[in-house]
């Protein structure tokens, strides 16, 4: 069974954007949409699996809105939405908590770090979470996911679903004429020189929105000194740049550095070490706080200017989400006969 091309993929609206989020994913979004159709979803019922202040999720809402677009995403020829708006994921995401396990989903490693020691106090939409997940993705029968690594167990979830789906109902889907496979299996998309961007401050630890230490990232919307700031005082070691990958091996702050200046230039690493091997970090420095400046100065300066905008950004949203809808509509049609609900 062939499946039509489709690209989905959510962000949640908590707390800052950061070089992290750009790089692991928004980058690929923008990539992707000159070879697919693509879908992306602000994922708010997502954010409320942990506390959300009301008035700041709103907020976060808009603003990964508005990053989208800053960064080169078409919200008229691709789908941009925010996910509370079409209730097909929900819907979906309870059919789905009735066909995973529970074995699999212990197994989750993102639910185990967020729940943390107190695990009989976190939220049972927490735990219930991949499996919303997977219901983002399938109710539009998506096909392409690009996803930063930590996700990828949750894709390997919605593989699984997707599947025991296609078995527990494998007579219906034939009976009504969707073949063999109802659902298909979602491939994640994990590539690009900086999949992973880590901490400014310690090489060893993810880029993160949660650090105590400003320092420790860069924001989509920091202004060139902070920028330059950051950069300067990242943490480095006292070797010059190797002139060969394999001398990244052991350096986590040099091989991020260099990983942020490849994805950046979009150059392999190997080629910027072409150009800085041998160079002292101080000048490799200079280099990096002007292409990041470069870079990332309009995309912030446009995001500030999106965000003020509150009734274009929302048009945008309400705009995603009908033509969303229509295709989870009829996705959620399908999966109803399936089932065996009775319905309109
Ligand atoms: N869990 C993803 C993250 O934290 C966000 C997400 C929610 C997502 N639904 C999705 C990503 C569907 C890809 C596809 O990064």
């Amino acid at each position: 069974m062939s499946f039509k091309e489709l690209v989905f993929s959510g962000v949640q609206p908590t707390g800052n954007l950061h070089l992290g989020n750009y790089l692991g994913a928004i980058v690929k979004f923008v990539d992707l949409q000159k070879t697919h159709d693509c879908i992306y979803c602000v994922v708010d019922l997502h954010a409320i699996t942990v506390w959300q202040d009301p008035a700041e999720l709103t907020k976060a809402t808009r603003e990964v809105t508005a990053a989208f677009i800053a960064s080169g995403i078409d919200p008229k020829k691709h789908i941009v939405f925010n996910q509370s708006q079409v209730s097909g994921h929900a819907e979906l995401a309870w059919i789905f908590n009735c066909v995973a396990r529970l074995g699999w989903l212990n197994r989750m490693t993102q639910f185990k770090e967020k729940a943390g020691k107190d695990r009989e106090n976190a939220s049972l939409g927490l735990y219930a979470y991949p499996s919303l997940m997977a219901a983002d993705i399938l109710v539009y029968r998506a096909t392409h996911v690009p996803v930063g690594e930590d996700q990828k167990q949750h894709l390997e979830l919605a593989r699984d679903i997707a599947q025991k789906f296609n078995n527990d109902f494998a007579a219906t889907i034939s009976s009504h004429g969707f073949g063999e496979a109802f659902f298909p299996q979602p491939e994640p998309l994990i590539q690009g020189p900086a999949t992973r961007v880590m901490s400014l401050r310690d090489g060893s630890k993810k880029m993160s929105k949660s650090d105590p230490s400003d320092y420790s990232r860069i924001n989509l919307t920091d202004d060139a000194d902070s920028i330059a700031q950051k950069v300067r005082k990242a943490k480095t070691d006292p070797e010059p740049l190797p002139s060969e990958e394999e001398g990244l091996k052991a350096r986590p702050e040099a091989d991020n550095l260099v990983g942020i200046f490849a994805a950046l230039a979009d150059k392999s690493r190997a080629d910027v070490l072409k150009d800085f091997g041998g160079a002292q970090f101080s000048s490799f420095k200079n280099a990096l706080v002007d292409l990041s400046v470069t870079k990332l100065g309009p995309i912030g300066s446009e995001m500030k200017r999106l965000v003020q905008d509150h009734a274009y950004i929302d048009s945008v949203l309400t705009d995603g989400a009908d033509r969303a809808r229509v295709i989870a509509d009829k996705t959620m049609n399908a999966v109803k006969d399936i089932v065996g609900f009775v319905r309109k």
